[in-house]
């Protein structure tokens, strides 16, 4: 065991472990065939999975009303420490009705597997619209994370849950590195302060243009790019990984780099969302955290910077992580190098950046994104993955 210090609190104080001992397990196992069943989503699954690992300290089950409406109006938990986005599980009134507060609830993943118990404190229907507005900044149902909410069920089951059994990630063990193990390796490595970046798409020369900027001045870089659920044309998770073992293999100094992946579901909600990805790599142990252009958006909701602006409507203090702000970068022609507008003198003529939209369209074509936007390995594993002959 090391004898240093985290370089940060988990947020709340104390790292939260909700995984069943081996006797819990056992009597939930006992009891599951008579245990009222609920079947998580994949986002619900993947909720669980962060609240017993600690990811999402303090909450130790899905949120109570209390939490709730602070979150949904005030974006902090009933306890006043900031938070951004409601982890709820809702359901059917029909499911809920039957249920009665102080029962034990079996929850099943997807595929029908008993993966974790909630033990009821409290049942509440909540306004959709409210919290669409609200935490997602708009009600249209095209927002795919608007989309979720208008299709759950109106009553969200809370109180606290257990996980089952850590089961290793299908795709991805040897990157299944939880905040305990996490904060562990960066006290091993002697680092105080680490950023963290949360990503959702495949690395381009932008991406590594920040997160290098990031780790010039602080020890370590925590990549961290999420795999759970993602919007449908989303380049799906294992072509990303592939993508940053290439980047680790090449181009980073794996003394400095930690590839982990992030098991939770993206929310599309852009500033709110941008809170709640530092909070988590803060329960991680990172100290800080890269915003970066339109983080955590999709289409034209959110201003370029909102997700940085939201910082200022946070006590920095009581978020306890730094967030690293940076513009829009790309590739400048006229100073032959990685920029933003903050450190080029370059005309947006000679700026090279492409949309994750225009990208797909050019590997469709058979084209490869150019090496000014992307590494040619990363360009030629997009590719690959999406069946296109290579013209190299
Ligand atoms: S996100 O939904 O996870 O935010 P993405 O993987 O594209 O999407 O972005 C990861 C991080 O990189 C976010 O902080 C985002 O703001 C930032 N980012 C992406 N592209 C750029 C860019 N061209 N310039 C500056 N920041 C960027």
């Amino acid at each position: 065991m090391s004898q240093r210090q985290d370089a940060i609190t988990p947020h709340g104080g104390e790292l939260v472990q909700r995984m069943a001992s081996t006797a819990q397990r056992q009597d939930f196992v006992s009891q599951a065939d008579h245990l009222p069943r609920i079947q998580l989503d994949s986002r619900a699954t993947s909720d669980l999975e962060l609240i017993a690992i600690g990811g999402f300290s303090p909450l130790t089950g899905f949120m109570e009303q209390a939490d709730y409406d602070q979150v949904v109006q005030h974006m902090h938990l009933a306890n006043g420490l900031p938070w951004s986005i409601p982890v709820t599980l809702s359901v059917e009134a029909a499911v809920a009705e039957p249920l009665k507060e102080g029962m034990l609830v079996r929850l099943d993943d997807p595929s029908g597997d008993f993966v974790g118990v909630l033990e009821l404190t409290q049942k509440y229907s909540y306004d959709k619209g409210h919290e669409a507005r609200q935490v997602y900044r708009t009600e249209d149902i095209q927002h795919p994370g608007v989309k979720v909410v208008y299709d759950q069920g109106e009553v969200n089951l809370a109180g606290p849950i257990w996980l089952l059994e850590r089961q290793a990630h299908p795709l991805f063990p040897s990157y299944q590195i939880d905040p305990l193990q996490s904060r562990a390796l960066f006290r091993d490595r002697g680092w105080q302060t680490i950023v963290g970046f949360q990503t959702r798409n495949p690395i381009h020369r932008a991406h590594e243009y920040i997160q290098k900027c990031a780790l010039e001045t602080v020890d370590g870089l925590f990549l961290h790019p999420l795999v759970g659920a993602t919007k449908s044309d989303d380049i799906p998770a294992d072509v990303r990984m592939r993508c940053y073992e290439i980047m680790m293999e090449h181009y980073f100094p794996q003394d400095r780099v930690i590839l982990a992946i992030n098991p939770a579901a993206m929310r599309y909600a852009g500033p709110r969302e941008a809170i709640f990805h530092a909070l988590v790599r803060k329960n991680y142990g990172c100290t800080h955290f890269i915003v970066g252009r339109d983080h955590a958006g999709v289409g034209d909701y959110y201003g370029t910077y909102d997700a940085q602006h939201i910082f200022e409507e946070v006590d920095a203090h009581a978020l306890g992580i730094t967030p690293m702000k940076f513009e829009h970068a790309f590739y400048c022609t006229r100073t032959q190098s990685m920029a933003t507008t903050k450190t080029s003198p370059s005309t947006p003529a000679e700026r090279i950046h492409l949309s994750g939209t225009k990208v797909r369209e050019m590997l469709r074509r058979g084209e490869l994104p150019p090496p000014e936007f992307s590494r040619p390995e990363v360009a030629a594993t997009l590719a690959k993955a999406m069946q296109v002959p290579v013209e190299v």
